[in-house]
């Protein structure tokens, strides 16, 4: 046999946390109401019912006690004390809603009835009155259980029975007296206390439900709220991270190109006051030298676009033996018609005992060439570049080797000192000021530390140290 799929969709599924919790407590709420307003309104009816009973059975027994003595309820000749009975009739009925009674002796049997024709009689089928006989007052108020006829208009001449048992001084079960009561007051009292508790309950119900819903609309809110907040500031994030990395490309192709593109200039210059004078071999050699130096710079410009483009890609190292000596020279001597152009000194105290160290060779490269720059840029005319190495024992850690970058200039000021090494800061008109932030990363990337170091002569100094390792 083969059964259909059953498909089981949640009506909400798709609607907002708000509507959803609507729903969903409203049907949690209204069960909670009704099964409280059931179980209360049960306790109270219960305990209304069962004060009436005991209330009814202390008035009943007083009387009894009263009017009648144990043998009354023993007696044969049932004339000789009928009158007695008659009397306690009147007497009960002054009760309200009490409209008549019947009389069982210990054994069940009816000894007195307001109607004749009952006495003598037993029932034995009549369980309340076998709980009575065991000595329990009981009420037969089986239609006051079924809630349907609970609102509804009582029939009148419809009444309740209760059962109470009488006792003789010595404790012994003298009989049990049956009444009837008129239920219609009680029953208006019990609609009124279970209607005054289904309002209070219904009142609770929907108090709670209004305050989860607004708790949970604001809470809706708030998260959705957050939620816009966060796409916004996310997708702000990945347009400013763009953004930067647009930027800081943009500005290490300016810095790369703008160095190698002053060299050429300045050779080009040479070159062309060198042409002026052609009639002179030595000069047209000249200018051939020149013109190579402008090719070279050329193929420079052309490397350094290539390793700039690199910089889109993470800048992994690539280490290998370094002549750091050796690379420093290169750099100043790619350097040297920039120096001669601004009339500046490029002096180089480079130590004799400089190990080979494992570095990138175009990081450390790009590194001493900005420092360089910088440093010219900074030294005005007749002044001088200091190059330095040295080898540090360092202190606690493995042994440094320390390059310092120093010039005759007008320093760096202290409140700018952490500045130089952010993106984009500059204080010349034609700085893109990505030479020290590129530095900055490129040492640090191969291991090494830079730092800005006082001058005595009020110029500045930069310190780049790498750690070293001897090699075998
Ligand atoms: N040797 C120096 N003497 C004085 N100021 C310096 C020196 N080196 C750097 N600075 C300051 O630090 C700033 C940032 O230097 P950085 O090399 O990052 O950028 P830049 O030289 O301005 O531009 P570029 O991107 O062309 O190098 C400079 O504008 C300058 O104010
Ligand atoms: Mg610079």
């Amino acid at each position: 046999m083969k059964f259909g799929k059953l498909a089981f969709a949640c009506p909400f599924s798709n609607a907002s946390l708000t509507a959803r919790f609507a729903f969903y407590s409203f049907g949690c709420i209204g069960i909670m109401t009704l099964a409280l307003w059931f179980v209360v309104s049960k306790y109270l009816t219960a305990q209304i019912l069962e004060r009436e009973w005991e209330i009814t059975a202390q008035v009943l027994r007083a009387d009894v006690k009263q009017l009648l003595v144990d043998y009354d309820f023993q007696a044969t000749d049932r004339k000789s004390v009928g009158h007695k009975f008659e009397e306690l009739l009147r007497h009960v009925t002054l009760m309200p809603d009490i409209t008549r009674f019947k009389v069982y002796n210990s054994k069940g049997t009816i000894i007195w009835s307001d109607d004749k024709r009952l006495v003598g009689q037993s029932f034995a089928d009549n369980d309340e009155l076998l709980e009575a006989l065991a000595g329990k007052v009981v009420a037969d108020a089986t239609p006051l259980k079924k809630a349907e006829n609970l609102f509804d208009q009582t029939p009148m001449g419809s009444a309740i029975e209760i059962y109470v048992p009488v006792y003789s001084e010595s404790k012994e079960l003298l009989g049990v007296i049956e009444v009837y009561k008129r239920p219609d007051i009680l029953y208006r009292d019990i609609r009124r206390a279970r209607t005054m508790v289904l309002f209070a309950v219904l009142g609770g119900g929907v108090l709670l439900y209004l305050s989860l819903f607004a708790i949970v609309r604001q809470a809706a809110r708030k998260i959705k709220e957050q939620q816009d907040n966060l796409l916004t500031m996310q997708s702000e994030l990945v347009a400013s991270q763009r953004m930067a990395a647009v930027g800081e490309m943009a500005a290490a192709v300016a810095h790369g190109i703008g160095n190698p593109l002053s060299s050429i200039r300045a050779a080009a210059q040479v070159a062309m006051l060198d042409a002026k004078a052609e009639s002179d071999p030595e000069h047209t050699q000249k200018t051939s030298a020149n013109l190579q130096r402008i090719m070279e710079q050329v193929d420079r410009v052309q490397k350094r676009m290539q390793g700039l483009l690199n910089f889109a890609r993470p800048m992994e190292p690539h280490p290998a033996p370094v002549e750091l000596n050796l690379l420093i020279q290169e750099v100043v001597e790619t350097l040297r018609p920039r120096f001669a152009d601004a009339g500046v000194q490029a002096k180089l105290e480079l130590a004799s005992n400089m190990p080979r160290l494992i570095l990138d060779a175009n990081h450390t490269e790009q590194v001493l060439m900005g420092l360089v720059t910088n440093a010219l840029e900074a030294t005005p005319k007749n002044g001088t570049v200091t190059i330095r190495t040295k080898t540090q024992p360092g202190n606690g850690a493995g042994p440094l080797v320390t390059i310092s970058v120093e010039d005759t200039g007008e320093g760096i000021p202290l409140e700018n000192r952490q500045k130089v090494f952010e993106p984009f800061f500059t204080t010349k008109s034609y700085g893109t000021g990505i030479g020290l932030p590129l530095a900055k990363k490129f040492v640090e990337r191969n291991g090494g530390k830079i730092a800005i170091a006082d001058t005595p002569s009020g110029g500045a100094k930069i310190d780049v140290s790498f750690p070293w390792q001897q090699l075998n």
